[in-house]
């Protein structure tokens, strides 16, 4: 780490006795834990600009949640800007991904049971009421189009003008809107105790549309109809049909 960030970094979190690079890395980011006197935080940098922004909406979405207080997330301490990076300092939480649990678990039972309590976890944030300072004007939906547009223009997105054209023509009749995480995927909730407890990796958390986060969930085990059936018994809600989980999952999650 630079002199420049480590001094900036003291200043939040006191004096370093430590810093590991952590096994599990993201793709967006580089994680490490820093070890100090009051304890253990988390530092996540980025460096492309893309990757860059949603760190700095990640810092915003943590900062207003510890204010509400009613969604199990990190601790939010303050985000670095350097010229070539941006650095975000979080509560460094126990805990595993659910995508390592579910590899290390011995069977099908502790695998069944780990599903289901994400499928609750998520059931939970959906029936969360909405919090107001993560609200938004504009359809949700109608949003992320216009960024997905904006990623190919400038060519930071590996899905097609075609596919985008499609997913225009194409949009699922609206739902009622709830808060959503954003990108759900079973590497971005942590694992404690056998139970999936914690939402990490918060940039898009928002008012959005919940089957986006449901076929994000179900994508690693959708062909698996034991365990999208112990999803849906943590999962209470409505559930996508296929028309819906492929436009969600092979659609517009192309472009982010
Ligand atoms: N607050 C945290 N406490 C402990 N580990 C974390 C925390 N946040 C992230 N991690 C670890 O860092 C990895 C990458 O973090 P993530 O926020 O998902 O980055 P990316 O946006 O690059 O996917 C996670 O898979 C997890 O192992
Ligand atoms: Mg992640």
């Amino acid at each position: 780490m630079n002199k420049q960030l480590e001094v900036k970094l003291k200043k939040i979190v006191g004096q370093i006795h430590r810093v590991n690079v952590l096994d599990e890395q993201g793709c967006t980011s580089e994680v490490r834990q820093i070890i100090t006197d009051n304890g253990s935080y988390l530092l996540k940098s980025s460096f492309e600009e893309k990757y860059r922004e949603w760190l700095i909406n990640e810092a915003q979405v943590l900062e207003k949640l510890n204010n509400s207080n009613q969604i199990p997330v990190p601790i939010y301490y303050g985000i670095i800007e350097e010229r070539d990076s941006s650095h975000l300092i979080m509560s460094f939480e126990n805990g595993i991904t659910l995508s390592s649990a579910l590899k290390k678990a011995k069977n099908k039972t502790e695998k069944k049971s780990l599903i289901r309590s994400f499928g609750h976890l998520l059931y939970c944030l959906h029936e969360t009421n909405i919090i107001e300072s993560l609200n938004r004007k504009n359809d949700w939906l109608v949003e992320q189009l216009i960024k997905a547009e904006n990623y190919v223009e400038s060519g930071q997105t590996e899905g097609s003008l075609e596919l985008l054209q499609q997913l225009k023509l194409n949009k699922p009749l609206s739902l009622e809107q709830t808060m959503i995480h954003g990108d759900c995927t079973t590497d971005n909730v942590l694992v404690l105790d056998g139970e999936v407890r914690l939402f990490i990796d918060v940039a898009g958390m928002t008012v959005g549309d919940p089957r986006y986060d449901e076929s994000l969930a179900i994508s690693s085990f959708v062909n698996n109809e034991e365990y999208k059936s112990a999803f849906y018994e943590g999962y209470k809600r409505y559930k996508v049909s296929n028309e819906e989980f492929q436009y969600f999952d092979e659609g517009l999650y192309e472009f982010f």
